[in-house]
């Protein structure tokens, strides 16, 4: 007798670990991340991290893992002790699904590199690298630490330690032209394996970029250029059989990100660090939860009390229902308009549906999902603004 499977097996449930510092502060990035030139106590932040995973594993016992992810900040900065003990932390408290995947984000700089083979021992089998750009004056005006040569130095160990690895590039930077962005890209894909996270610039208030940007120092291309260098990555990505399965990630076919899946797909994932959300399905309720951003306070706060929760928000049902669509409209599988039905008690608009059909920004697929176009897409923020009201 065939078995169904979405039957057989349980839903994903994922763990992520923020790690919020860095060697120095990109001044695009307004990521929680932090620098600490007088240092900070590694293991006294393990044990923390130790404390809000025992603390969420009495909120939703009798999970099985599917995925980790150490994200940051720069986890490569970690022990790879460090690592392994949260890894076992994670393993004492919840059954850990035999084909687990353990993601560590990682700076491809030559001293975080030597850490990648203790990493594998310590359990991680995914790096995801920052390398930003292939092109040395860009990485200096983006503030990296590490030259071109030093970030395909650091993909090449990474290749050589795990089957998965994934790198980032920031696209649309100034003065970047259609022909250099494409030359570089194919340069990127030749050194991938199976999957890259594309990243437009964004200005974000708050960082040095924006002032500059504000004070007419920094000039991003405009949104025609924008658009241009988008569709060029789109095409670039997919004839190289890297299509993109989510605004910013391509990957060959079965190596999407198993993690970013779970966030994007509305499963459930505990967010553990400084800074971390969560989403965790207790008695029928979804939770949205936070913890402190800044990282002794969070510390302190996890210390006196065991986490670090500042944010434990119970959804409505709209809220759970509004947070699928976002989420799930940026995948090019789209959503599941009976879940969503199910979520919100209530159907989408057809009317509204219908006239964004004739625009061409959503279609829906043989299976009877609903997803946003190729030429939908840079548009998205719209789309699910008008389906969701
Ligand atoms: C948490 S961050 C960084 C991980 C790691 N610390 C690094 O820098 O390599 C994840 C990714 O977000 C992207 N990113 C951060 N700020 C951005 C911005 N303002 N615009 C576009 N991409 C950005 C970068 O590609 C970065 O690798
Ligand atoms: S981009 Fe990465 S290394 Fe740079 S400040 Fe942000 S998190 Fe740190």
């Amino acid at each position: 007798m065939m078995l169904n499977m979405s039957l057989t097996m349980p839903a994903p449930f994922a763990v992520y670990v923020h790690w919020p510092f860095c060697l120095s502060k990109c001044p695009y990035c307004d990521f929680n991340s932090h620098v600490r030139h007088g240092g900070y106590d590694e293991a006294r932040y393990v044990r923390a991290v130790e404390a809000e995973l025992a603390a969420n594993a009495v909120r939703v016992p009798g999970r099985t893992v599917s995925t980790v992810f150490f994200g940051g900040g720069t986890p490569s900065l970690m022990q790879p002790s460090s690592v392994a003990a949260i890894l076992d932390a994670i393993a004492r408290h919840w059954s850990v699904a035999p084909d687990v995947e353990v993601t560590l984000e990682a700076n491809p700089t030559s001293v975080e590199a030597t850490r990648f083979r203790g990493y594998r021992t310590a359990g991680v089998n995914r790096v995801s690298l920052g390398v930003q750009a292939l092109d040395d004056a860009a990485l200096k005006e983006l503030g990296r630490l590490h030259t071109a040569q030093e970030a395909l130095a650091a993909v090449a160990v990474a290749r050589s330690i795990f089957t998965r690895y994934s790198f980032d590039l920031i696209y649309a930077r100034p003065r970047q032209t259609l022909a250099a962005w494409e030359a570089e890209l194919k340069r990127a894909i030749a050194e991938a394996a199976e999957h890259l996270s594309l990243y437009q610039l964004t200005i974000e208030p708050g960082t040095p970029f924006f002032g500059l940007h504000k004070a007419g120092k920094l000039v991003v291309p405009g949104e025609d250029l924008g658009r241009d260098l988008y569709d060029l990555t789109q095409s670039v990505c997919a004839d190289a059989g890297l299509p993109a399965y989510e605004i910013s990630n391509h990957a060959r076919p079965g190596a999407e990100c198993r993690h970013n899946l779970v966030y994007w797909r509305g499963h459930d994932y505990v967010g553990v660090g400084p800074g971390a959300h969560g989403r965790l399905t207790i008695d029928g309720c979804r939770h949205a939860t936070e913890t402190e951003k800044r990282p002794e306070a969070w510390l302190t706060r996890v210390e006196e009390t065991g986490n670090g929760l500042i944010v434990d928000e119970k959804l409505t049902r709209g809220e759970t229902a509004d947070e699928y669509l976002l989420m799930g409209l940026r995948l090019a599988e789209g959503i599941e308009p009976a879940r969503f039905q199910a979520l919100a008690g209530r159907t989408l608009d057809p009317k509204r549906i219908s006239i964004l059909q004739g625009e061409g920004a959503v279609e829906t697929t043989a299976d009877g999902r609903l997803r946003v176009t190729q030429s939908g897409f840079p548009v998205l923020d719209a789309v699910v603004a008008d389906l969701a009201a």
